[in-house]
């Protein structure tokens, strides 16, 4: 009876809610690992799935895949990362994810007002951003936090 620890790819994908491919991409990428059996077939550690949920909850509080694979990496590939380790990196990230909060906090409360991208329809731009001045800086919506760009 094959051990419950190792994890075939739908079981994976499907626990994950991660389509196969994406698993084989991560696994390119080397933010996953895999085993393979004797016929080949990839196993995968039960611990993938906690590193599948960071890179998913990552990812949708918009941090880049490069900043996910660089947290990763300092994790242990060849054990189980311990509390030890997600502490680690959590620390590592306080900044980071700090600095998120701030800039989507910063979006849900400048929504209703101009964000400088260039649209001039609301008429706090006229104000804000007359002429589209915030084009000077560049491309997006110049009033908004750089995460959020
Ligand atoms: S909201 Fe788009 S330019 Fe003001």
């Amino acid at each position: 009876m094959r051990s419950t620890d190792h994890l075939t790819v739908s079981e994976l994908a499907a626990r994950s809610g991660f389509a196969p491919s994406a698993l084989r991409f991560y696994e390119r990428e080397g933010l996953i690992q895999a085993s393979r059996t004797s016929g080949n077939q990839r196993r995968y550690e039960r611990g993938v799935l906690r590193r599948l949920a960071f890179i998913r909850a990552a990812r949708n509080v918009g941090l880049s895949l490069e900043e996910v694979a660089a947290a990763l990496a300092a994790l242990p590939d060849s054990r189980t990362p311990t509390k030890a380790d997600w502490t680690r990196l959590s620390r590592a990230w306080r900044a980071r994810l700090d600095a998120q909060i701030a800039a989507l906090e910063k979006l849900r409360d400048g929504l209703d007002s101009c964000i400088g991208c260039g649209c001039l329809s609301l008429k706090r731009c006229a104000m804000s951003n007359p002429a589209d001045v915030a084009r000077t800086d560049g491309p997006g919506a110049r009033y908004l936090p750089a995460p959020l760009r």
